[in-house]
């Protein structure tokens, strides 16, 4: 029987569904030639496994299974996860990893949802259906299905005459050629029939594992209701076994980020060159210039400018922010309607308060700088405190640091650094005091008074670099 996805029937099933999931990740992912485990290569910054877990996460588990190899940063990275992790010692096969993972399920009846840690494409929806389909029918398992017109890496699905299933077969195991149909790697299973049918996985095929695709020829064999249900976007289903599939599964995903925010509201320049991760939220109206990279826990408010060529990490933005052409940001919160480039450094723990303005060759890092405090050209602003409506000259720079520790900086609202002026830290430039250009200054400067510290212009008349003969 094949059930087309296209149908919603499955879904109202799914409503209030018990159910457990296995993640299986143990593998060693040869093809990927890598020395880190495959389901950790990330996908738009985050590791493929946590796409498929927040996608399991997402149909409310009653609990979650992982099946890890005893890799260390594997192992670390679930750690932080809501799972239970089982380790498989040696990749006997995606049979063996359930049979490790069924320790966990013991005295549990009702559906388990079965998947691979690398197929990173599956939405929510479709689980849902394929989960609902199966209570529906009442079976033992019920599996998803595709058609490919190169079916290549993947486990063919064998039907008999009358379009029944009867097993799958692997790529290596196969002789009948041309079968479109492929196992997608995604189960239900009834926790009963698969404590049973476990016991009876044996390792007889060309790669000498225990397969947990041989499931399907048990059920058929045993009696029991087994089910297909055909997925008819074979992106959703795509397998990475390789860094071909990697970039694959990526763009596929990248795409859809970027489909997601021109639905809301915001506009995206040139689509070919933009990156948005994940966890990166924008507010309606802002508009994504070519070539931008939006990263980790990103937010941009509304009628934002970003870009070209800009890299957001971590970074807050309020409304009406411009971050103009090459500029970097790290850890920052930006306030409305400041200005940023181009050509500006932001670095972690950056405050830049509203309307203010950080321009070309500007670096700042762990300072806060008030409302309006322009820094248009050429400073480098470090561990300070600038208040509201200061103006930091060209070349302006706080000397941080002596060699072993760093000092901060207070400069007060409107206080004036002129051009060239170094702050030697720990210092503090008073409220609407001046500092002279070229000054290098050591000690505090009252509020409203100047400070200049610089040698006398010394001007000698008639003086020429050429001596007349
Ligand atoms: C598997 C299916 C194939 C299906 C394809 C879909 C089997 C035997 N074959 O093939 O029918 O078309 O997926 O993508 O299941 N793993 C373990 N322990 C192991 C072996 C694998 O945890 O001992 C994990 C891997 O980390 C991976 C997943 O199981 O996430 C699938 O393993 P992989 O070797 O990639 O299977 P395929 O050859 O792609
Ligand atoms: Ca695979």
């Amino acid at each position: 029987m094949v059930g087309l996805l296209t149908s919603w029937g499955g879904l109202d099933k799914f409503r209030g569904m018990r159910f457990r999931a296995v993640v299986l990740a143990a593998g060693k992912g040869k093809r990927m030639r890598s020395s880190i485990p495959k389901v950790l290569h990330p996908l738009l910054g985050k590791p493929m496994l946590d796409w498929v877990l927040g996608v399991v996460g997402e149909l409310g588990p009653e609990e979650v299974v992982v099946v890890s190899s005893g890799d260390e940063a594997l192992l670390g990275f679930l750690s932080s996860r809501p799972v239970k992790v089982v380790v498989q010692e040696e990749p006997l096969g995606t049979g063996h990893a359930v049979m490790v993972a069924q320790a966990e399920l013991e005295g549990y009846r009702g559906p388990v949802l079965l998947l691979y840690g690398d197929t990173p494409l599956i939405r929510a929806r479709t689980l849902k259906r394929l989960l609902g389909h199966h209570l529906e029918r009442g079976a033992v398992l019920t599996f998803l299905t595709v058609m490919l017109d190169d079916p290549k890496g993947y486990g063919r699905v064998l039907r008999d005459e009358g379009g029944r299933i009867f097993k799958i077969v692997e790529e290596a195991d196969l002789k009948r050629e041309e079968v479109k149909e492929v196992n997608a790697g995604v189960y239900v299973v009834e926790a009963d029939f698969l404590r049973g049918a476990l016991r009876e996985l044996k390792p007889l095929n060309a790669q000498r594992e225990y397969y947990l695709t041989d499931l399907v020829e048990i059920g058929v064999t045993r009696g029991g209701k087994v089910e297909a249900l055909l997925v008819d976007d074979p992106q959703e289903v795509l397998g990475v076994n390789t860094r071909y599939d990697l970039v694959r599964a990526q763009e596929v995903l990248r795409r859809r980020i970027l489909w997601k925010w021109l639905e809301e509201g915001v506009t995206i320049e040139d689509p070919g060159t933009t990156w948005i991760e994940p966890e990166v939220t924008i507010g309606p109206d802002t508009v994504i210039k070519p070539f931008c990279f939006l990263r980790g826990k990103t937010s941009i408010g509304a009628s934002c400018r970003i870009g070209p060529m800009v890299e957001l990490l971590d970074t807050v933005l309020g409304d009406g922010v411009e971050v103009r052409f090459c500029s970097h940001v790290e850890g920052c919160e930006i306030a409305e309607g400041a200005v940023i480039g181009p050509f500006s450094r932001l670095r972690p723990k950056s405050f830049i308060g509203p309307r203010a303005r950080v321009g070309n060759f500007v670096e700042v890092k762990n300072s806060v700088l008030g409302s309006g405090v322009k820094a248009n050209h050429l400073a480098y602003i470090g561990d300070a405190e600038v208040g509201e409506e200061a103006n930091i000259g060209a070349g302006a720079i706080t000397c941080n640091y002596d060699g072993q520790r760093k000092h901060k900086t207070f400069i007060g609202p409107r206080a004036f650094v002129g051009s060239n002026v170094s702050l030697v830290a720990p210092v503090k430039v008073g409220e609407e005091a001046t500092v002279g250009a070229g000054s290098v200054i050591t000690k505090d400067v009252p509020p409203g008074s100047l400070a200049v510290e610089r040698s006398k212009q010394k001007v000698i008349e008639g003086w020429s670099r050429r001596r007349r003969g």
